[in-house]
């Protein structure tokens, strides 16, 4: 591939919802830990200006209420503090001409009663004991049967979106990307290994996708639909190994859903993005079938793949993750044929700047 090649796919410019991004890079969502009392930092802020060159920036995981945290230090949306912090974030990635999208975050039973308000029992779509193990501040603790989630709490459930949504434009986000992957509240929903509820919410796929789809349509309501997307990991076990017994069809209906709702986007995690591997393997063309709005692709993308993946259309863009943590200029190494920086794998979730603000710009030496 020629480095000068101004053909290259993943360069060229998209219409997103009302913006024009420049380019097809996204960053992947990504929780890096370091926001103390779960309020952004100016060293957060810091470092998503790095990496505006992307053509999206999408927030870390960010709860959208008390009862939405899973772990501390991770940020949260549900306070004026918060707010106030974020629209520090979003300035300063505006500054530097990027866009960037807040990931709307509920782990429901993926929490604990020393994080929960009141040492509540977290919630979820059913009463079963997940598999593993949850941050506290008092060291790492099994996770609970969670409280199984009643037809009359889940208005106020969605209230919990809708105050995040009207929060994340005060903070001056661009858009939202509703958070149904990895495990987390509505991905619980989603699929059968959490979800065995007998009413409206749970049984068929349909019913699995109607807490989402209410979601998102309070939301859009907010933000409108061309400002809303939806990240879905279809057969990534996350790390609490979830499953369903038919993903295709499940995906199928999620992705159909978000099409009559006319989201912006879809971000799909396309097999498993931890070390299990994926669950099944799907027909991502098929699937991509079903939703006329913006697909990204996500999950092990070299800067190759994705160009592909573009280039034949299967795409419409990428979302990188491991190699946007140590590339904060990826989009101009990639327009430039350079070489990448290294990973810092031991200060993934350091609490400071290690591994996180310092990693070298092109032309820049090495801290590493
Ligand atoms: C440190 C780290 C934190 C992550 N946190 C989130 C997160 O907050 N929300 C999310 O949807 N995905 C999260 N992911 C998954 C990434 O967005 C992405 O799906 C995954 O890394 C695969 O993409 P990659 O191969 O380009 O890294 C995280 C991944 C990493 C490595």
């Amino acid at each position: 591939m020629s480095a000068s090649d101004s053909q290259l796919a993943l360069l060229a410019p998209i219409q997103f919802g009302p913006y024009r991004l420049p380019n097809r890079f996204v960053m992947s969502a990504m929780t890096r830990n370091r926001s103390p009392r779960e309020v952004p930092t100016p060293l957060n802020a810091l470092y998503y200006a790095q990496r505006a060159s992307a053509g999206l920036v999408i927030s870390e995981s960010t709860a959208i209420s008390a009862q939405g945290l899973g772990w501390n230090d991770t940020p949260g949306i549900f306070t004026d503090e918060q707010v106030q912090a974020w629209r520090q974030v979003t300035d300063a990635v505006h500054a530097r001409g990027g866009r960037m999208f807040l990931q709307m975050w509920h782990c429901g039973r993926n929490s604990h009663p020393l994080t929960q308000p009141g040492g509540q029992r977290p919630v979820g779509p059913s009463a079963i004991l997940p598999h593993g193990t949850v941050r506290t501040r008092e060291g790492r603790q099994p996770l609970q049967v969670p409280h199984e989630i009643t037809l009359d709490e889940i208005p106020a459930l969605i209230d919990q979106y809708r105050l995040a949504a009207t929060r994340a434009m005060a903070a001056g986000f661009d858009g939202v990307e509703v958070h149904a992957a990895n495990g987390y509240l509505l991905d619980q929903f989603l699929r059968d290994s959490s979800n065995v509820r007998t009413d409206a919410y749970g049984g068929s796929a349909e019913n699995r996708c109607r807490l989402l789809f209410e979601v998102v349509s309070a939301v859009s309501a907010i933000w409108g639909r061309e400002r809303v997307g939806v990240r879905l990991s279809p057969v990534s076990p996350s790390n609490y190994r979830l499953s369903d017994s038919d993903p295709q069809r499940l995906a199928a209906t999620a992705l159909a859903g978000l099409d009559a709702l006319g989201v912006c986007y879809v971000a799909m995690v396309e097999g498993s993005s931890n070390a299990l591997p994926p669950t099944h393997d799907l027909d991502y063309a098929a699937l991509r079938g079903k939703f006329g709005g913006i697909y990204i692709a996500n999950n092990a993308f070299t800067l190759d793949k994705g160009e592909a993946a573009v280039l034949q259309r299967r795409a419409d863009m990428v979302a990188f993750g491991r190699l946007y943590i140590a590339n904060p200029d990826l989009v101009e190494r990639y327009a430039r044929g350079a070489s990448l920086n290294a990973l810092d794998e031991a200060n993934i979730y350091s609490p400071d700047h290690r591994g996180y603000t310092d990693y070298p710009f092109l032309g820049e030496s090495s801290t590493h």
